[in-house]
């Protein structure tokens, strides 16, 4: 057999994967692409930006949160603790976390995206000179290792904000505190940010803002895709649609056609009917309760939960079991 002739591309895993990922989604019933693929330059400066805007509770409901009551949850931190930050970014909130908890020996931000925590890292470090930050370039939702001086820490504390847990299934939620369990090893806490069930009106404010932020951010996916895979898109032909789907306690966010149309990408066609979607996120919404089931399924005991005043967001609270999980080390 002869290899089909392809047009070069980048040798990079990450675009590779991007394009198979992108061929077997819209290939999919129902139409689907990964929430992963929104992030490249234009997708996180938009996304900086929806936080920003007046309808997007969660990111203010949170800073909040930390900044009033941060003190609180640092009381449940031990001497010379390290704390490990899944999937840190831009380490924003972990400054909170940091000046709250002076016991900390040492701060472990982690994240795909090795080029920003190194800088990060930098930024930090003359801040908090007392701190050794250790950053790490890790998938966190797969196995890594930390560094040995964060192994030998008395006690490690996960920390993951932003409400990314909603970002995941339910039952990858599950896997996700089931991995951090095993990386974070005995005794360990874990402090997750989560956006609370609220009425329907306020959640779909928030995903549909007046500025049209988000429905930017969600169609910057088919400018990607136009650019990086050859799609032909056209994008005045695809409307953002996030809605609340109560039954099961989600934000949806959809790309809709507005007409029967074909698209090519990298090659191949796709058929879509007027109305027809992409589907591209999830975000799932918990009450303090419902978390707290879902983490003791894994072995994480619920410790504390804190809210804002208007109970839009929660910063909860989790200690490792002593025998539903191994610990690694
Ligand atoms: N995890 C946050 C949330 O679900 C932030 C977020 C992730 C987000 N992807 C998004 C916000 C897409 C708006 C649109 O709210």
């Amino acid at each position: 057999m002869v290899a089909l002739a392809r047009s070069p591309r980048p040798p990079d895993a990450e675009v590779s994967s991007f394009e198979t990922d992108v061929l077997a989604g819209l290939g999919a019933t129902p139409k689907r692409i990964q929430a992963k693929y929104f992030y490249d330059g234009a997708g996180s400066q938009l996304f900086e930006r929806i936080t920003e805007q007046p309808e997007y509770y969660p990111t203010r409901s949170e800073m909040r949160i930390l900044s009033e009551q941060g003190a609180d949850f640092a009381k449940l931190i031990p001497e010379g603790a390290a704390l490990v930050e899944f999937g840190s970014g831009s380490s924003k909130k972990a400054r909170i976390m940091l000046k709250a908890a002076p016991k900390l020996a040492a701060y472990v931000p982690v994240d795909i995206c090795g080029e920003m925590i190194e800088q990060e890292a930098i930024d930090l470090r003359p801040d908090f000179p007392g701190l050794k930050v250790l950053p790490v370039t890790a998938d966190i939702t797969k196995p890594f290792e930390l560094p040995e001086e964060a192994k030998a820490a008395p006690v490690r504390v996960g920390f993951f904000p932003g409400s990314t847990i909603g970002n995941f299934e339910p039952h990858e939620a599950a896997a996700f505190l089931r991995n951090a369990a095993q990386i974070l090893g005995k005794g360990a806490l874990m402090i997750v940010g989560a956006d609370l069930i609220k009425p329907a009106d306020t959640l779909n404010a928030a995903y549909n803002d007046a500025a049209g932020v988000t429905a930017r951010f969600n169609l910057n996916l088919l400018v990607r895709i136009n650019r990086e895979l050859r799609g032909d898109f056209k994008l005045d032909t695809f409307e953002h649609h996030a809605f609340y789907n109560r039954e099961r306690h989600r934000i949806e966010m959809h790309l809709a056609s507005l007409k029967r149309q074909r698209v090519k990408v990298a090659g191949e066609s796709f058929d879509f009917r007027a109305g027809e979607t992409i589907h591209t996120e999830n975000s799932y919404k918990y009450s303090v309760e419902s978390l707290g089931a879902l983490a003791r399924g894994v072995g994480w005991l619920p410790v504390g939960a804190w809210t804002d005043p208007d109970k839009f967001f929660s910063i909860q609270a989790f200690k490792l079991g002593e025998t539903v999980t191994r610990a690694s080390f």
